[in-house]
């Protein structure tokens, strides 16, 4: 799977955002280690709290059906249907994805000039809190 088709899928996620509020659109497509890809999209809530990002989402959707390993996402988002800048993941959704990847998992943003930018997580969260910190072994965490 290439980073691009991987944004395409990302792109046609966005579609299923609902985010009347904010009207900020955002998805997902998130490539699991056994090839199998989960799209995602933001849900938003009148009661705002709820709301769940579309990275979280499409992790979500793996991890309720037995796939916790995971080798790169990729996140396009924007005001209604514009595309904005990369659109980098909240620190919520970096928590997350510390959870469940290794340091070098990708994510992977377009910019508005269709160019991808590709990210390590290590690289948008250097130092993280982890399983290891709760002494849970086998999952690689700093
Ligand atoms: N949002 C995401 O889904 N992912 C991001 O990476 C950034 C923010 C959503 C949450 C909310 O529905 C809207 O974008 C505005 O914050």
């Amino acid at each position: 799977m290439h980073d691009r088709n991987l944004i395409e899928l990302a792109s046609l996620s966005r579609n299923f955002s609902y985010a009347p509020y904010s009207t900020f659109k955002v998805g997902t497509a998130l490539l699991a280690s056994n090839g199998k890809v989960y799209t995602g999209c933001n849900i938003e809530s009148a009661s705002y709290t709820p709301t769940n990002c579309a990275e979280r989402t499409a992790f979500f959707k793996a991890i309720s059906e037995g796939v916790t390993t995971f080798e790169a996402i990729a996140i396009v988002g924007g005001f209604d249907d514009a595309q904005t800048d990369c659109c980098y993941p909240c620190g919520v959704c970096l928590q997350v994805m510390a959870e469940f990847c290794e340091p070098d998992f990708k994510i992977i943003l377009v910019d508005r000039d269709e160019h991808l930018n590709v990210y390590r997580l290590d690289a948008l969260l250097p130092y993280r809190f982890g399983p290891t910190h709760l002494k849970l072994k086998g999952v690689s965490s700093e």
